[in-house]
Protein backbone atom coordinates (compact mmCIF):
# COMPACT_ATOMS: atom_id res chain seq x y z
CA UNK A 1 0.00 0.00 0.00
CA UNK A 2 1.39 3.37 -0.34
CA UNK A 3 0.31 6.87 0.35
CA UNK A 4 0.07 10.27 -1.65
CA UNK A 5 3.19 12.58 -0.79
CA UNK A 6 2.66 16.51 -1.34
CA UNK A 7 5.11 18.00 -0.67
CA UNK A 8 7.79 20.76 -2.71
CA UNK A 9 11.11 19.48 -4.41
CA UNK A 10 13.63 21.98 -5.08
CA UNK A 11 10.90 24.66 -5.57
CA UNK A 12 8.44 22.49 -7.54
CA UNK A 13 4.91 21.42 -5.86
CA UNK A 14 5.33 17.37 -6.65
CA UNK A 15 3.06 15.03 -5.46
CA UNK A 16 3.71 10.97 -5.70
CA UNK A 17 2.91 7.98 -4.03
CA UNK A 18 5.16 6.75 -1.32
CA UNK A 19 5.07 3.17 0.62
CA UNK A 20 5.15 4.17 4.28
CA UNK A 21 8.59 2.41 4.86
CA UNK A 22 10.24 4.17 2.13
CA UNK A 23 13.05 6.67 3.33
CA UNK A 24 13.61 10.42 1.82
CA UNK A 25 16.67 9.17 0.61
CA UNK A 26 15.00 6.64 -1.78
CA UNK A 27 12.12 8.49 -2.60
CA UNK A 28 14.53 11.07 -4.23
CA UNK A 29 16.60 8.83 -5.77
CA UNK A 30 14.25 5.88 -7.01
CA UNK A 31 10.86 8.20 -7.16
CA UNK A 32 12.44 11.24 -8.65
CA UNK A 33 15.85 10.36 -9.82
CA UNK A 34 17.49 12.72 -7.82
CA UNK A 35 21.31 10.91 -8.10
CA UNK A 36 23.03 13.43 -6.67
CA UNK A 37 21.83 12.80 -2.86
CA UNK A 38 24.28 9.66 -2.11
CA UNK A 39 23.83 6.59 -0.19
CA UNK A 40 26.92 5.87 1.68
CA UNK A 41 26.84 4.12 4.80
CA UNK A 42 22.30 4.48 5.22
CA UNK A 43 23.05 4.39 8.87
CA UNK A 44 22.53 7.96 9.35
CA UNK A 45 26.38 7.93 9.52
CA UNK A 46 28.26 9.73 6.93
CA UNK A 47 26.15 12.60 5.65
CA UNK A 48 26.63 11.32 2.27
CA UNK A 49 22.57 11.50 1.65
CA UNK A 50 22.24 15.12 3.06
CA UNK A 51 19.29 17.33 2.35
CA UNK A 52 17.58 20.36 3.19
CA UNK A 53 14.14 20.13 4.73
CA UNK A 54 12.95 23.38 5.44
CA UNK A 55 16.21 25.04 5.46
CA UNK A 56 17.24 22.48 7.50
CA UNK A 57 20.01 19.69 6.99
CA UNK A 58 18.65 16.58 7.27
CA UNK A 59 20.53 12.94 6.47
CA UNK A 60 17.72 11.47 4.35
CA UNK A 61 18.62 8.03 4.95
CA UNK A 62 17.47 8.43 8.60
CA UNK A 63 14.03 9.95 7.41
CA UNK A 64 10.62 8.76 5.85
CA UNK A 65 10.02 9.92 2.54
CA UNK A 66 6.03 10.86 4.33
CA UNK A 67 7.86 12.67 7.20
CA UNK A 68 8.11 15.60 4.35
CA UNK A 69 4.46 15.82 3.53
CA UNK A 70 3.57 19.48 2.98
CA UNK A 71 7.75 20.04 3.66
CA UNK A 72 9.98 22.25 1.29
CA UNK A 73 12.94 20.01 0.26
CA UNK A 74 16.12 20.81 -1.59
CA UNK A 75 18.31 18.61 -2.82
CA UNK A 76 22.11 19.32 -4.34
CA UNK A 77 20.14 19.06 -7.91
CA UNK A 78 17.91 22.22 -6.72
CA UNK A 79 21.06 25.07 -5.26
CA UNK A 80 22.73 26.07 -8.25
CA UNK A 81 20.73 28.94 -9.98
CA UNK A 82 20.61 27.93 -13.72
CA UNK A 83 22.98 24.95 -15.64
CA UNK A 84 25.51 27.21 -16.30
CA UNK A 85 26.49 28.76 -12.86
CA UNK A 86 27.27 27.12 -9.53
CA UNK A 87 25.49 27.68 -6.59
CA UNK A 88 28.05 30.48 -4.39
CA UNK A 89 28.93 27.49 -2.18
CA UNK A 90 29.91 24.91 -4.91
CA UNK A 91 31.93 27.70 -6.45
CA UNK A 92 33.52 27.60 -3.02
CA UNK A 93 34.19 24.15 -3.25
CA UNK A 94 35.79 24.20 -6.28
CA UNK A 95 38.03 27.28 -5.95
CA UNK A 96 39.53 25.55 -2.36
CA UNK A 97 39.70 22.41 -4.10
CA UNK A 98 37.34 20.67 -1.26
CA UNK A 99 36.68 17.51 -3.49
CA UNK A 100 38.66 14.27 -4.75
CA UNK A 101 36.05 11.52 -6.04
CA UNK A 102 33.27 14.20 -4.95
CA UNK A 103 30.79 11.39 -3.37
CA UNK A 104 30.63 13.53 -0.07
CA UNK A 105 29.88 16.59 -1.83
CA UNK A 106 26.41 17.05 -2.16
CA UNK A 107 26.11 16.23 1.69
CA UNK A 108 29.06 18.79 2.85
CA UNK A 109 27.39 21.50 0.33
CA UNK A 110 23.79 20.57 1.93
CA UNK A 111 25.27 20.41 5.53
CA UNK A 112 27.07 23.83 5.00
CA UNK A 113 24.00 25.26 3.29
CA UNK A 114 21.90 25.01 6.23
CA UNK A 115 24.71 26.76 8.44
CA UNK A 116 24.25 30.05 6.81
CA UNK A 117 21.42 30.14 8.64
CA UNK A 118 22.75 28.69 11.96
CA UNK A 119 24.78 30.79 14.99
CA UNK A 120 28.01 28.92 13.22
CA UNK A 121 30.80 31.31 12.67
CA UNK A 122 32.82 31.19 10.12
CA UNK A 123 36.17 30.44 11.48
CA UNK A 124 37.42 26.88 11.12
CA UNK A 125 37.59 25.63 14.76
CA UNK A 126 33.49 26.25 14.56
CA UNK A 127 33.08 24.66 10.66
CA UNK A 128 34.96 21.66 11.64
CA UNK A 129 32.61 21.00 14.60
CA UNK A 130 29.09 21.66 12.45
CA UNK A 131 30.57 19.50 10.18
CA UNK A 132 31.67 16.37 12.09
CA UNK A 133 28.20 14.41 11.06
CA UNK A 134 29.94 14.74 7.31
CA UNK A 135 32.85 12.14 6.82
CA UNK A 136 35.60 12.36 3.77
CA UNK A 137 37.86 10.04 2.84
CA UNK A 138 39.76 11.69 0.85
CA UNK A 139 40.66 15.17 1.26
CA UNK A 140 41.87 15.42 4.74
CA UNK A 141 38.56 18.44 5.31
CA UNK A 142 41.36 20.90 4.79
CA UNK A 143 39.83 22.37 1.79
CA UNK A 144 36.42 21.60 2.95
CA UNK A 145 36.84 23.90 5.95
CA UNK A 146 38.25 26.82 4.14
CA UNK A 147 35.58 26.61 1.77
CA UNK A 148 32.61 26.52 3.66
CA UNK A 149 34.14 29.57 6.17
CA UNK A 150 34.39 31.59 2.68
CA UNK A 151 31.12 30.27 1.76
CA UNK A 152 29.56 31.35 5.02
CA UNK A 153 31.15 35.06 4.68
CA UNK A 154 29.86 34.99 1.22
CA UNK A 155 26.53 33.92 1.50
CA UNK A 156 25.89 35.96 4.69
CA UNK A 157 26.65 39.36 2.90
CA UNK A 158 23.36 41.09 1.93
CA UNK A 159 24.20 41.56 -1.42
CA UNK A 160 25.08 37.95 -2.39
CA UNK A 161 22.97 36.20 -0.03
CA UNK A 162 20.52 34.26 -2.31
S1 LIG B 1 23.89 7.39 3.82
FE1 LIG B 1 22.82 8.68 5.19
S2 LIG B 1 24.29 9.30 6.65
FE2 LIG B 1 25.35 7.89 5.38
S1 LIG C 1 35.96 13.69 -1.91
FE1 LIG C 1 35.96 11.50 -1.84
S2 LIG C 1 34.86 11.04 -0.03
FE2 LIG C 1 35.07 13.18 0.01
Amino acid sequence: MTHALHFTLNGQPTTLDVAPSAWLMDVLRDGCGLKGTHQGCDTAQCGACTVLVDGLAVKSCNRLGLQTQGRSVTTIEGVAPNDQVLHVMQQCFTRHHALQCGFCTAGFVMRALAMVHEDVPAEEHAVRAALSGNLCRCTGYEGIVKAVCEGLLLLRQPDTAP
